[in-house]
This record gives structure tokens, sequence and C-alpha cells, in this order.
């Protein structure tokens, strides 16, 4: 059986999704953070009419843990509707690798509920990160 954080995680996710503002493509998505505190943080793509201007859930919620003092995402979930995993974009693996261990948690999911887990790792293989550059 799951864990009863993920499927919390799982339910910040959902419950941001809502409230998405996807006019163009329809297609929400909700993210939600486990900090290093334990703490919760959600954010949920955000669309514009200039659409090169869109932002993923995964950046909004990064903003929103960034804004609250959190420093370190320990786990995400990620909630899109459609029959694929709503696996985050590459720009956002990057976006993600710069908070997160390669042992990080993603955990994906869909309208019913959770689907699968992979690592950071497995979704960004010798990723490029702040260590690099120290
Ligand atoms: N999107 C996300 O917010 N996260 C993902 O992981 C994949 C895609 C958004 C961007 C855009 O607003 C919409 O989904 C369709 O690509």
């Amino acid at each position: 059986m799951r864990s009863r954080s993920i499927e919390s995680l799982i339910q910040a996710a959902m419950s941001v999704r809502e409230r998405a503002h996807a006019p163009y493509s329809q297609f929400k998505v909700g993210a939600a953070i486990r900090d290093e505190t334990g703490a919760v943080h959600a954010g949920a793509n955000v669309e514009n009419a200039a659409y090169s201007m869109c932002q993923c859930a995964e950046a909004s919620a990064i903003g929103v843990m960034i804004a609250a003092g959190g420093r370190e995402i320990k786990e995400i979930a990620i909630v899109g509707g459609g029959p694929e995993l709503c696996t985050p974009c590459g720009g956002c693996r990057q976006r993600i690798r710069e908070f997160a261990e390669l042992s990080a948690s993603i955990h994906i999911a869909g309208l019913e509920g959770y689907r699968r887990t992979f690592s950071l790792a497995e979704l960004l293989p010798t990723a490029f990160g702040p260590e690099n550059l120290a």
C-alpha cells in the first residue's frame, strides 16, 4: 500500500490543478512539492495568450516553495489528465534538478489517482546541476 504522505501530496496537486489557468490547451496540471521541512507547496500551470509565456505547474510550485522559504524538493507529485503519464517536460526536469537530489521521487498521477513513481535520475540521467559549478 502506498504511504499516506504520497496520497496527501497527490491530493494537494489535484486540488491546485482545479485552479489552473489553461484556456488555450485545456490541459490543467497541478504539482505539489514536499520540502526538507515536510511543508507542502502547490502550483498549477498558468497559460498566456502569448503562448510562449506559458508556465508549467512544476515551475509554479517551485516558485511557491522558494517564496515560503523551502530550499529542497524531497518529493513532488504531478497530476494531469489523459491516458499518458503526465511526466514533467524537459525544462521542468532541469528546474526540479536545481532543488533536488537525483534520488528524489517524482510521483505521477492521473485524474483517477496514483500511476507511477520515478526517481529524478531516471528522468534526467547524467544531469547537469549546481555541483557542476562548484
Ligand atoms: N504542463 C505542465 O504544467 N506540466 C507538465 O508536466 C507538462 C505540461 C502544461 C503546460 C501547458 O500549460 C499545458 O500543460 C499543455 O502543454
